[in-house]
């Protein structure tokens, strides 16, 4: 059952074919590096609806070229991508990572909502995302199910 191991082998494959051949997209910017992410500090709290659940994750990008996240998905429902505006939740569409930056998805800002469920995600099982971007193509990343209550130490 522990499958970080293979999650990197994925995410360093993705890093290595998106740092050799030649850049077929966007032509500007000579010189300047590819977007490079990685994913980090994953987790979905245990959700308390039958229908709906809420994940978080950061996407770092090293390399100097700004990346687009444009489409999330998971075998267990709908996902998509909200902002906390005041009290309410709305879907926002290609979030950008930009060039040495993070995009951030945290209790209390922005988050993944899972839509739809097939199955109720409980704690210590891990739940399959992929993120798409526009540079990196697509990212899987294991999100494991933490306590309902579980919120992630905050500093480095
Ligand atoms: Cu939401």
């Amino acid at each position: 059952m522990r499958r970080l191991a293979p999650v990197t082998a994925v995410l360093a494959g993705a890093l290595v074919l998106a740092g050799c051949g030649t850049d077929s997209g966007s032509g500007s910017g000579s010189g300047a590096s590819r977007a490079e992410l990685s994913v980090s500090g994953a987790y979905m709290p245990q959700p308390v609806s039958d229908s709906m659940a809420a994940g978080f994750l950061t996407v770092t990008n090293k390399g100097g070229t700004k990346d687009e996240l444009t489409s999330v998905t998971s075998d267990i429902g709908e996902v998509t991508a909200h902002e906390t505006v005041g009290s309410a939740m709305q879907e926002v569409k290609d979030l950008d990572v930009p060039a040495h930056g993070q995009l951030v998805f945290k209790s209390g800002g922005s988050h993944l909502m899972f839509e739809k469920l097939k199955r109720k995600p409980k704690q210590g099982e891990k739940v399959t995302v992929k993120l798409h971007f526009t540079e990196s193509g697509t990212v899987t990343v294991e999100m494991p199910v933490k306590s309902a209550t579980y919120t992630p130490k905050t500093g480095h």
